[in-house]
């Protein structure tokens, strides 16, 4: 795998015209130079994965199995590289981010699996002249965009049951990672997609007249976005409003993690860690308040800030870091805001609660206690190193902090109590639910949210159905 720095569109590397900058967020080197497309180019996508479409869908799923394999096997042969490029320009650790490029495989090598596995149903008949048969099929063309804080898994969570199930796609990825993008469009080629079936629209001044191009088209038949409600809801509305296409939506979240009274600590101390300083708190489903019961506060908030004071911060490629940069200025001046206004209104930083020396995109890893329920730092979400800790008596004023929000992403809680788990797990309203455990996401699991975080569910067999039409059949006129 080569670092490739051109667009890739109808199976062809694009450069030419103006280009943008792709910065190491731990350094602001420059690693390369991207070209900045349009709404033009995004159209060519678009007109290249419709003219490919038909003759891949025509292909029998194990047909296009064999090619998600091939592409699976590339990525694997290939892990460190891509892991180095993904620390690279997105920020988190080497370790962390060859995690993502095998999270990210993974859906590629099950999807391509499963879609053999897209049956339709045979339903009795009401009629002696019928019979009756579901059929699936694929949706057409699809289009995605994706956000920068992985940089890969979200677009092969996207891209490979599109492709499994005989969709084609055009995608664009962020600015600020999209060499990861590109780097999965050469493993592509050589694994044997052929042109116009994966193609990928870099962009970095053009994204919402894409967005536009994206969800107005009347030959995209599926939309896929991952980012912000803010975005989504706008983006979501054009495409129902357009042109009624099928939409899929993983926004924001605000994630509880709840621990209570009888929870094993070191557990939840560990747990807590994984959830919410996993790629220094910038994902959706990190844990963004902690409500801890009464009985165990002090204990609890003693133990995790110990243990968070003690991970190491610094750039991704350096040996044993934990916590990199966050992705820009803005993400650093965010995290700095809501920690200051917490702790003018009463919150206490057990450890960090400021910038660190590493450099100017670096956090300290935080821990917050006295924070309340009116704070900024409960109501939204952090996407940063910071853990606020929020006191809570009882199972009912925890499940009732933890609804108490427009999202409905991820939750997480620790017990011991068999009978509570299962009551708690059944009240919280959100589209994913860990208990005892601080991380969760793999390929076979529905990933996604109620409320305000979304609309469908990527992996799992409900990641397939996103990109397949159901069509009934009536055979009639039985004699
Ligand atoms: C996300 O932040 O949306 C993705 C996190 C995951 O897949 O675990």
């Amino acid at each position: 795998m080569s670092l490739r720095s051109d667009a890739y569109i109808d199976g062809q590397w694009r450069g030419g015209g103006k280009r943008f900058a792709v910065l190491n967020p731990a350094t602001q080197e420059q690693i390369a130079e991207v070209p900045d497309l349009g709404a033009a180019e995004a159209e060519e996508a678009i007109a290249a994965a419709h003219k490919a479409f038909l003759a891949w869908a025509a292909k029998s799923a194990k047909e296009r199995a064999s090619v998600m394999r091939a592409w699976y096997d590339l990525m694997m042969a290939d892990i460190d590289r891509l892991a180095a490029l993904i620390s690279r320009e997105g920020g988190k650790p080497v370790a962390e981010a060859k995690g993502e490029a095998a999270y990210g495989a993974s859906f590629v090598e099950w999807f391509g699996e499963e879609a053999k596995r897209a049956y339709g149903r045979t339903i009795p008949t009401t009629t002696a002249t019928r019979r009756y048969v579901t059929i699936k099929q694929p949706i057409g063309v699809c289009a995605a965009i994706t956000p920068w804080n992985f940089p890969m898994a979200m677009i092969t969570r996207k891209a490979a049951p599109a492709i499994a199930a005989g969709n084609t796609i055009v995608l664009k990825p962020p600015s600020q990672t999209p060499l990861t993008a590109l780097a999965l469009a050469e493993l592509g080629e050589r694994a044997g997609l052929p042109a116009g079936v994966f193609n990928v629209v870099t962009t970095h001044d053009h994204t919402s007249e894409i967005g536009r191009v994206f969800c107005e088209s009347p030959l995209v038949r599926k939309f896929s976005f991952t980012g912000s409600t803010e975005v989504g809801k706008k983006l979501g509305a054009v495409c129902v409003g357009s042109t009624v296409k099928r939409v899929s939506l993983e926004l924001g979240g605000n994630a509880p993690l709840i621990v209570f009274a009888d929870a094993d600590l070191d557990l939840a101390v560990k747990g807590t860690i994984a959830s919410k300083f996993r790629n220094a708190g910038q994902t959706c489903v990190c844990a963004n308040r902690i409500l801890v019961e009464d009985a165990i506060y002090d204990a609890f908030s003693k133990k995790l800030a110990d243990a968070v004071a003690k991970l190491k911060v610094g750039p991704g490629d350096e040996a044993g870091v934990e916590i990199g940069p966050l992705i820009d200025g803005k993400a650093i001046e965010k995290v700095e805001r809501m920690v200051a206004e917490a702790l003018a209104s009463g919150a206490v930083a057990l450890t960090g609660g400021k910038t660190h020396a590493a450099g100017a995109q670096f956090y300290t890893p935080t821990v917050l206690t006295n924070v309340t329920r009116e704070m900024r730092v409960n109501r939204e979400e952090i996407f940063g190193p910071v853990a606020p800790l929020i006191r809570f008596k009882s199972e009912n004023e925890a499940v009732s902090i933890a609804n108490d929000t427009p999202f409905g992403l991820a939750s997480y809680f620790f017990t011991r109590d068999v009978n509570r788990a299962w009551r708690v797990a059944e009240r919280i309203e959100s589209g994913m639910v860990s208990i005892n455990d601080g991380i969760f996401s793999n390929e076979v699991i529905p990933f996604g949210g109620w409320k305000e975080s979304g609309l469908g569910r990527e992996g799992g067999v409900e990641g397939l159905e996103e990109y397949l039409e159901t069509k009934f059949v009536n055979f009639g006129g039985f004699v």
